[in-house]
């Protein structure tokens, strides 16, 4: 495992525990060629698959058809403008004017670890868990110089790549596109897994055949968005969920993003991974340097179970940080359904009350609470708190919170300006607004200009402020519109296309001054549900809140989705109240709370008012939580059968690392009439260990279990759950 660098061969081989990745330095001009990804090899003299041997050679053999050696050769971080005419990962507007960019290799440095990034999200490692390779390369034209970074884990199928650009000439220039990570690969018949959504419909899987031509999924909102989510995955035409090649790319970031597969005449793949260039330019003067977020690529011959397996692990062990990463969640009542705008000291106390009986660990006080905001039109910035509403203050509130045993956690929207603000009165030009132009609103709100230190300070202290007034264990950080009218009154009128990077750079600064300062803090991410779930925002809270929609049966394929490509301990669920807020599903309770077990756990409604029967189950499934949720946090998670394809029953499954316990999850979503038990293959699980069934005195044996598979019978009625719950005898 590791980096070596063979420099008769000038290859570098990249190995993780499964996978190796191979480059190849090709030519008197040293490009940069990518020879090799997928199953180990021990060989590292896999250079022959750059195809320098074929028609159209190198240039220093065939200069007559340099292009054509351009437009085929397989580049590790392909270049622009000269001849290779699929996409490109960099673009310029050099002091002339020109787009064009050529990048030949320099030198190199292995070492072990895995530096920051400075200002960004990252995945981290000790010495003994990653190693790294820093690939320099230079555009000797435009005194450009350029660092590939490559951190390969020991402990995961994983290789995290970025991008760090210098202008080492005197003269500025700009960069007009500048992606993370390319990856070449001959077609196997590539199908392309992407996450498309809505608001309450995020993360909903399609699987599309890589055909000649582009294909991609991208943002331009600001964030990683519900529309499209910054991942794609080429899976082999052969590949299934349990076998078959995988190629998955995930974006470690929270804005704007591009990816894309493109098919070519020569049926190579080439997929790309950034910061969409759309609306993108930087300016880099005299010595500065621009680094690109960090894209993961991760390679599975294992299906979509392998892919996931590695990225759970990556994410949990390397990218999650802070005292709950570990850790289970406290149980909490959020407040937003169960009172929306209309709720005052004496009502949150009514719930906490009640919640504290139930044996609910910590209040949730949402939206509203602050300023004037009795409706969504108002006072956001604002963030003083409503003395009207609450009586006596936030403190008292809170102590008498923490009085019932119960802890109390608090809702922010701070990346937002309402027009009817006074600080909107006050600073009118900290909206995000082109000049001249009315800014769109979006929930009646504006954004705030987080590129500008002044507003991130008084941003930063507004909310700290809050938090250091009382005891708040837990923050809840909402962003509940996109960015538009993109403009800063305080950059040049060069720097205008800096402004969405700026904005999320902003947004990083704040959470990470935030979670330093108040370092017991747990922090939850959200953005009108799901719009920002991404592994940026995953690197400052170890949760986000998966989606406004906790229908029991739309979150089925909401978290199958996320839980693809996320660890369960991230994905934000609660129990919600009947008939559904969104969709005016009626499910029954304790669906709900198989569901929502699946997640963090906790529940979004007046536990005042609902049916006294669903009260009473809330005990019972607050101890399955404290029974399950280690196992649920930490197990592998296994898709058994998907609702969204079979359109009847969703069953998935985790198993604990030791392999002695396992919890399955079964939810029947229509009945089917006079039809036979459905016949579940588990998964996971040891083949030689001896496993009980929980309630039923059954016992099977491992490979029995996975093979020959168990009957579920067939629960009469819609919408019904099952759990079962395994040990090794
Ligand atoms: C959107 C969130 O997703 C909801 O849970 C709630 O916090 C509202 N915003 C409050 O405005």
């Amino acid at each position: 495992m590791g980096i070596e660098f063979f420099e008769e061969d000038r290859i570098f081989k990249l190995d993780t525990p499964r996978s190796s990745y191979i480059i190849s330095i090709v030519d008197e001009e040293n490009f940069i060629g990518h020879a090799y990804y997928g199953k180990k090899c021990r060989d590292h003299h896999l250079g022959y698959l750059c195809r320098t041997k074929e028609a159209p050679f190198v240039p220093s053999k065939n200069a007559r058809d340099r292009l054509s050696f351009l437009d085929a050769f397989p580049f590790e971080y392909s270049t622009h403008g000269l001849g290779d005419y699929r996409e490109s990962c960099i673009s310029v507007k050099a002091p002339g004017g020109q787009s064009a960019v050529s990048f030949g290799y320099t030198g190199h440095r292995i070492y072990k670890g895995k530096p920051k990034l400075e200002g960004l999200p990252a995945t981290f490692g000790t010495e003994e868990e990653c190693s790294t390779l820093e690939l320099y390369c230079e555009d000797k034209v435009l005194n450009m110089e350029a660092t590939l970074f490559y951190s390969v884990f020991e402990d995961t199928d994983v290789i995290a790549r970025s991008v760090k650009i210098t202008n080492k000439g005197k003269e500025p220039f700009y960069l007009t596109k500048a992606l993370s990570a390319c990856l070449e690969l001959d077609d196997q018949d590539f199908e392309l897994l992407t996450m498309h959504g809505s608001w309450a419909r995020e993360r909903k899987i399609q699987y599309r055949k890589v055909g000649y031509g582009q294909q991609s999924v991208a943002s331009l909102r600001g964030e990683s968005s519900h529309q499209d989510h910054p991942f794609i995955a080429l899976k082999a035409g052969d590949a299934t969920q349990e076998r078959g090649d995988v190629y998955g790319m995930h974006f470690v970031y929270s804005g704007n993003f591009f990816a894309q597969a493109e098919k070519n005449q020569f049926d190579t793949v080439r997929a790309v991974m950034g910061i969409n260039p759309k609306d993108f330019c930087w300016k880099l003067g005299e010595g500065e340097s621009f680094q690109t977020p960090e894209a993961v690529l991760v390679y599975s011959s294992e299906g979509i179970d392998g892919m996931t397996t590695s990225l759970h692990k990556l994410y949990r062990k390397h990218l999650i940080r802070g005292e709950y990463r570990n850790k289970k969640r406290p149980i909490l009542i959020n407040n937003w359904e169960a009172t929306y705008f209309d709720f005052n000291t004496e009502k949150l106390l009514q719930i906490a009350k009640q919640a504290s009986e139930l044996g609910i660990e910590m209040l949730v006080m949402d939206d509203g609470w602050f300023g004037k905001r009795n409706d969504d039109n108002t006072s956001l910035g604002d963030w003083d708190v409503n003395e009207e509403k609450l009586e006596g203050g936030l403190k008292h509130l809170v102590d008498e919170v923490n009085r019932l045993g119960m802890k109390f956690g608090i809702w922010f929207e701070p990346e937002m300006i309402s027009p009817d603000s006074e600080l909107y009165r006050v600073h009118p030009d900290w909206a995000i607004a082109v000049p001249g132009r009315e800014p769109g609103r979006a929930r009646n709100q504006y954004v705030l200009d987080l590129s500008r230190k002044e507003v991130r300070e008084h941003t930063y202290e507004s909310i700290a402020k809050i938090l250091r007034s009382a005891n708040i264990e837990y923050v809840k950080w909402d962003m509940n519109r996109p960015l538009s009218d993109i403009g800063s009154v305080k950059l040049e009128a060069d720097r205008q296309g800096e402004l969405f990077h700026r904005y999320v750079l902003g947004v990083y600064e704040l959470q990470e001054r935030l979670i330093t300062e108040f370092p017991h803090l747990l922090l939850e991410n959200c953005s009108g549900g799901g719009a920002r779930f991404d592994p940026g925002m995953l690197y400052y809270s170890p949760q986000i809140w998966c989606s406004d929609d906790a229908d029991a049966i739309e979150r089925l394929s909401i978290q199958e989705g996320t839980a693809m490509i996320y660890p369960l301990s991230t994905m934000g669920a609660h129990v919600s109240d009947c008939p559904n807020h969104t969709v005016g599903r009626v499910t029954p309770f304790e669906t709900r709370g198989y569901v929502a077990l699946a997640g963090t756990f906790g529940y979004e409604l007046d536990v005042t008012k609902i049916p006294q029967e669903d009260r009473e189950q809330i005990p019972e499934q607050i101890k399955m939580y404290h029974k399950y949720n280690d196992l649920v946090r930490e197990g592998e998670y296994y898709r058994i059968a998907s609702y969204s394809v079979n359109k009847e029953y969703d069953c998935y499954m985790v198993v604990s690392e030791d392999q002695r316990e396992a919890l399955v999850t079964f939810v029947q979503v229509l009945n089917r009439p006079n039809w036979k038990s459905r016949r579940i293959k588990l998964k996971g699980l040891s083949a030689e260990l001896d496993y009980a069934v929980e309630g039923e005195g059954e016992v099977y044996a491992g490979d029995t279990l996975m093979n020959a598979g168990i009957l579920i019978e067939n629960p009469w009625g819609d919408f019904k759950g099952k759990l079962i719950h395994l040990t090794a005898r």
